[in-house]
């Protein structure tokens, strides 16, 4: 049994500033215990009431609304319109109609705009608005970091010009499939598909851009009826408790409504602890008082059901319905806060319309439209934008053994040894704030952790490896290098009088590196070489925390807004974006550490669109709670749709001591999580797999020995999420886009198109209802029972297994020898698990490279695909096969092996099993109720590298 090590409680955070430091101290110690033990304290958050440009866009939409007649003043300018290489422009004119001239709002309204809409080569189209002279240049840098080529204009469109209603029409795609439906008066762009409005922009005229000025250039002094004061509100200064956003350009916010006609069901904007279909804001009987929100924050024990900002912010929006699906992005990285209604359809349409309202504080309004036709292609087109997930090292997708903290290089290794006494798998051990010296990163507490190296070679014997955590935030300290440098070179963030910012964090006084600085990415990602990681070696990889960033003393537990960045950027205009910033320098270092670049591991907490290019994100600080458990598959699934597949909630939770059973079922579901880590909080009791004895500790190792034994199932989905952006693990609606019945399904979801996952998330369920879409069959992953589709069944669900179904059509690659880590089951055989449908038909794919390098962009790869048709099942290549490289890789793997094949759901006995014409030994039996038969070959012996044949007669 593991001995549990003393406890060893680390100095809590001290929020209050440096200089206030010693006074406060007493105060301090006992606000942080408060901290530690209470839930989210709403009050450290603004509402939107609290937030002055989220009130405004507010006001503005029931300014509209109680407007009979409404209409948005906005004009386009007939005479300015150019049409050009695929770009078209424009002028936009602020023209107040007697229905909205109250809306005038102090003169801060600018009178002239410009448009641009640019029809792109990925089908996508980008509409832009700006002020056209404006008295402060906005924020427009975004695109640098966010999209991963310049754009090409499409070649392919027509131009139809004005037809009698006076709109203008440009029909766009390849087979000029899209439309742009262009009103001047009142402005509006509505897209249609294959003639089917889709999505429409300024449908309820809400569209506001506020002229960024200070108060001196409006010199304003009329008085103000009580709608243009909340039409005014926080417009040249905010206080938020007892901090003051000084706002030195004045507003500059920006709004426009994205109606989707007749679609009722919207997905994404992650992240909020909220529901898979998005749930209403606005209007009668909204479901939430607040709007969605999407800023970056520090959330301690975030509250479930609720439309609360959390870590990350992916202003991602997909539309589906049964005949149409449309997506948004949105690309800003400001404060953005989202409001979604739901109202009758204007088509005649039985389903609702969703019209969802967006405001952002500041930036340009950048945003992208995509029609698909299906969401497939939509992810296709976003992803073609933002970029696909990094393909990440084979390791990183087995399981991941966290706490905060394991205290000393004795802990690890007597952590590391429980896991082969009772063995269970893992391949990463993790190593939390404490292990440093003084919470100076990229150090060790020479005390605890006296020899890393010797501790890192211990694991790495085995396979394994290690994750140091390295938070954006840096000791002030003139003696700790990293600091004195980034002094030196000027890498930290201003305040706003232009001097380095300095707020409180884990190490007390800290600062913060500023990534808008070109040179501080190269600047950081160099810290990771060996020589100035002192300590590192190349099993060592990264855990980004706390890079929202969370700052103890500032607004909202956050940097102010306006602290400056290099080139005067406000941090209002990229607050959002900053996390992924810190995680892309993260990555960059550890891929260029080597001679020869190897993928990175870099696991974030705060994300933006494109995270997925730098590595994994989790959930943040959860909770030992069933609701905690329960709310985070529909987090995932989110994240996932918002294109950053690879992400994880703590298993187990974070905060609080999970009973056995709930600690039990959280493996069983995590081990279907893209990203399968366990961690829990310093004041949390210790529970590694094996502390909590039988039957609990071989429930566990049984949930975490799946997951390896399906490694190359997931290796294989990564693969393919790295070539076209498609989640990993997907609401239940993405594989079956037509049946209705799925669209709010998210207590169950599928891996890839080919497993279903049910967590059991209710303590003592041993029965749980399954939907089972579509009209095959589907087997039971561990016995191979059969049920048949469509409709909800109820399965048992004992204590030691969750419900998880192999859909029919299907083929799984798995391999099934139990190791210590994925390292070692490198060169095991595999096993194919066919699971045929109604046609006696299968499919599936395996890839496989070396698991850590680039080399298989240069061909060193292998790509099988595995097909039953008419009772042979055949092993085909889908190597490019272009080149020697891959030639020689292919020759290289060619002694692994296809060793069992596992043949479900035949319709007839098999007398005969013939591989590459040698006839064969099988097992066979069919099960009690004759719904199939079954086979297996024991001992094909198949290449993995070759093609072959195996035949059924
Ligand atoms: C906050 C993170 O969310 C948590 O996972 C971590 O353990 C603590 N910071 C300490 O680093």
């Amino acid at each position: 049994m593991f001995n549990r090590p003393r406890m060893h409680r680390s100095r809590p955070p001290l929020p209050g500033s440096a200089s206030r430091r010693t006074v406060l101290w007493p105060f301090v110690i006992s606000l942080t215990v408060v901290l530690m033990v209470s839930a989210v304290k709403q009050e450290d958050f603004k509402t939107c009431a609290q937030s002055g440009f989220c009130t405004r866009n507010r006001a503005y939409a029931e300014l509209a609304s109680g407007t009979p007649d409404w209409e948005s003043p906005f004009r386009l300018d007939p005479t300015s319109l150019q049409l050009e290489d695929g770009v078209l422009t424009g002028d936009l004119i602020h023209a107040p109609t007697s229905s909205s001239s109250s809306a005038e709002s102090g003169g801060a309204l600018n009178a002239g705009y410009t448009i641009e809409v640019h029809l792109l080569d990925s089908d996508a189209v980008r509409v832009r608005m700006n002020e056209r002279d404006p008295k402060r240049r906005r924020y427009d840098g975004l695109q640098k970091s966010v999209l991963v080529k310049p754009l090409v204009s499409s070649t392919q469109y027509d131009q139809l010009g004005r037809d009698e209603d006076g709109l203008f029409t440009i029909n766009y795609g390849s087979r000029r499939q899209n439309s742009a439906r262009i009103r001047f008066a009142p402005f509006q762009i509505e897209f249609l598909a294959d003639g089917v409005s889709t999505l429409v922009l300024n449908e309820g005229g809400l569209l506001k851009i506020e002229a960024a000025q200070v108060w001196s250039d409006v010199a304003d002094t009329r008085t103000r009826t009580p709608m243009e004061r909340r039409l005014e509100q926080g417009m040249w200064s905010e206080r938020f408790k007892d901090i003051i956003d000084t706002k030195p350009r004045g507003p500059e916010s920006f709004g426009l409504d994205i109606t989707f006609p007749d679609i009722e069901d919207v997905y994404g904007i992650p992240e909020h602890a909220s529901s898979l279909s998005l749930k209403t804001t606005r209007g009668p009987g909204a479901q939430y008082n607040e709007p969605y929100r999407l800023y970056n924050l520090d959330v301690f024990e975030y509250e479930i059901d609720s439309p609360m900002a959390l870590y990350g912010s992916i202003p991602f929006m997909l539309g589906h319905s049964k005949d149409k699906t449309a997506g948004v992005f949105w690309m800003n990285a400001a404060e953005t806060w989202i409001d979604i209604e739901k109202i009758e359809s204007t088509s005649g349409s039985s389903r609702r319309t969703t019209r969802t309202h967006w405001y952002s504080e500041a930036g340009v309004l950048d945003l992208f439209v995509f029609l698909g036709p299906t969401h497939r292609d939509i992810f296709k087109q976003y992803s073609s934008l933002v970029g696909t997930t990094a393909l990440p090292q084979s390791f990183s997708i087995g399981y991941h053994q966290c706490r905060w903290n394991y205290i000393s290089q004795k802990d690890v290794i007597e952590v590391d040894a429980g896991f082969e006494t009772h063995e269970i798998p893992y391949d990463v051990l993790w190593l939390d704030i404490e292990h440093t010296n003084g919470k100076r990163y990229f150090t060790w507490d020479p005390k605890q952790f006296p020899d890393p190296f010797d501790m890192q070679l211990h694991l790495a014997n085995k396979g394994r490896k290690m994750v140091t955590i390295i938070d954006p935030h840096i000791k002030m300290d003139r003696g700790y290098h990293i600091s004195k440098e980034a002094t030196d070179k000027s890498l930290f963030v201003m305040n706003n009088h232009l001097k380095p910012f300095d707020g409180w964090c884990w190490p007390g006084s800290s600062q913060w590196i500023d990534f808008e600085n070109p040179r501080a990415k190269d600047w950081w990602a160099s810290q990771f070489s060996y020589d100035r990681y002192k300590g590192s070696t190349n099993t060592l990889f990264t855990w980004n925390d706390m890079n929202e960033p969370s700052v103890f003393t500032g607004p909202e537990i956050t940097l102010p807004k306006d602290a400056m960045h290099y080139n005067r950027v406000e941090h209002r205009s990229i607050h959002n974006i900053y996390g992924a910033m810190f995680h892309a320098a993260t990555a960059q270092g550890l891929s260029t550490r080597n001679e020869t670049l190897q993928r990175p591991f870099v696991l974030s907490r705060a994300f933006f669109a494109g995270s997925q290019r730098y590595g994994s994100v989790w959930t943040g600080d959860n909770k030992a709670s069933w609701e905690h458990f329960e709310v985070a598959a529909p987090m995932l699934l989110t994240i996932g749709l918002a294109g950053l597949p690879f992400s994880g909630a703590d298993v187990g939770g974070f905060f609080g001591d999970p009973e056995p059973e709930l600690l039990t079922r959280w493996y069983q579901a995590g081990a279907f999580y893209p990203f399968f880590r366990a961690h829990a909080h310093l004041d949390s009791k210790r529970r590694e797999p094996w502390l909590f004895g039988e039957p609990y500790t071989s429930q566990i190792r049984a949930a975490i020995r799946t997951r390896y034994s399906l490694l190359p199932f997931w290796y294989t989905l990564f693969q393919e999420a790295s070539m076209d952006g498609v989640p990993i693990i997907r609401p239940m609606f993405f594989e079956f886009p037509s049946d209705e019945a799925t669209y709010r399904m998210e207590d169950q979801f599928m891996v890839g198109e080919a497993l279903l996952v049910k967590p059991v998330t209710t303590a003592g369920a041993t029965q749980s209802e399954v939907y089972f879409a579509g009209n095959e069959k589907w087997f039971e992953f561990y016995d191979g029972q059969v049920k048949q589709g469509p409709g909800v069944q109820s399965v048992s669900s004992p204590a030691y297994k969750i419900p998880v179904y192999q859909r029919a059509g299907t083929i799984v690659p798995k391999r099934e020898t139990p190791r210590r880590s994925s390292k070692e089951m490198e060169n095991d055989p595999f096993t194919l698990v066919v699971a045929l449908d109604s046609k006696g038909e299968a499919y599936g794919r395996l890839y496989l490279d070396d698991g850590e390098s680039y080399e298989y962009s240069r061909g060193d790869y292998i790509l099988r695909e595995f097909k039953v048709q008419g009772s042979v099942l055949t092993s085909r290549s889908l190597n490019r096969q272009e080149s020697e490289t891959e030639w020689s890789f292919i020759r290289r793997y060619s002694s692994l092996k296809v060793e069992r094949i596992v043949f479900q759901g035949l319709s007839e006995p098999v007398s005969r099993v013939v591989i590459d014409g040698r006839p064969t030994v099988v097992e066979s039996w069919h099960d009690v109720a004759g719904k199939q038969h079954v086979v297996i070959v024991s001992r094909a012996n198949l290449s993995i590298g070759q093609d072959w044949s195996v035949s059924l007669s």
